[in-house]
């Protein structure tokens, strides 16, 4: 094989209080990628046909740094040149950059013939993230390499746990950050008394999932402690907003990721007013941002073809 397309989908990580650790793919939007062995001693890429502005050299690309660990890792060095064909809004929580470093990892693992693990291109593809501007988080990564719902277990080492969704309608309004990262905002330490808030809501994530339960897991997304406080300062209007969704039908809503989005979730019959409630309330916030009707699916990276 000397050269492979993949397709990855975009995530919503965090899910509410899951803060690093859980992440839920999206039917769509989704990245495409293909991958071509080279006789150079390089990683490339070739961005003619991206509309997003996505960095050229390798070590500021979160796939091509995904790329350059998984390297050092199978002590082997290959040339490869890396053309995106289809992206996610870059910087707006939707998990571009995790779903091209993973989409990049896995493409490598099969072009190479190596037989990884998925945990381990989940912790190679996870060093991409650096190049972001932040942390090597699993979160995205996980949910864009597996699908479905995904609880990254364990850090140290890497460990993901997997579980299949059922149908869950997600509405999302998109919004890019205009700084690289609002993580850096985030305080280090929490009350005890908000930790224990924050338990309960993640439990309660899990169980929703489990039982299939849409209106449960729509209120456990809908509160959290760690990450919404920061990232929703940066969205004009958010409470507001958010209130408004709410009273449209959604069981819940939240930013996604690193922010800015918001993504709802609701039943089907609410998809379309839930949709509307978010266009006209970004409207009303002057916020340029496009809606996006999808839902969870259970589908991770995969092959679309390869010569
Ligand atoms: N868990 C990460 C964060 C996701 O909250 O920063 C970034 O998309």
């Amino acid at each position: 094989m000397k050269s492979i397309t993949v397709r990855a989908p975009a995530t919503i990580a965090n899910l509410g209080p899951g803060f690093d650790i859980f992440a839920l793919a999206l039917e769509h939007p989704y990245i495409e990628l293909t991958m071509r062995l080279t006789d150079k001693d390089s990683v490339a890429f070739k961005l003619d046909g991206c509309h997003e502005d996505i960095p050229g050299k390798p070590e500021e690309n979160c796939a091509g740094l995904a790329v350059i660990e998984m390297m050092k890792r199978i002590q082997r060095k290959t040339g490869v040149l890396i053309e995106p064909h289809k992206t996610i809004s870059v910087g707006a929580g939707l998990g571009s950059t995790g779903a091209c470093a993973a989409a990049s990892v896995f493409a490598l693992n099969r072009l190479l013939g190596l037989d990884l693990k998925g945990n381990q291109m989940i912790e190679m593809a996870s060093k991409g993230e650096i190049a972001s501007g932040s942390v090597a988080h699993a979160d995205n990564v996980a949910g864009a390499m597996l699908g479905g719902f995904v609880i990254v277990k364990s850090y140290n080492p890497i460990d993901v746990l997997r579980i299949d969704v059922p149908e869950v309608p997600i509405v999302i309004g998109v919004m890019k950050k205009k700084q690289r990262t609002t993580r850096t905002s985030i305080p280090k330490s929490m009350d005890l008394a908000l930790v224990k808030e924050q338990l309960s809501l993640c439990s309660l994530v899990v169980h929703a999932i489990m039982k299939e339960d849409i209106e449960e897991l729509g209120k456990a997304i809908n509160n959290d402690y760690i990450s919404e406080p920061v990232r929703s300062q940066s969205i004009p209007g958010y409470k507001g907003i958010k209130q408004k969704l709410l009273d449209s039908g959604a069981f819940g809503c939240n930013v996604s990721g690193g922010g800015l989005s918001i993504f709802a979730i609701c039943e089907q019959d609410r998809k379309a007013d839930v949709a509307e409630t978010m266009k006209e309330a970004l409207v009303q916030e002057s916020i340029a941002g496009e809606i996006i009707i999808t839902r969870a699916s259970n589908d991770g990276i995969r092959e679309i073809t390869s010569e």
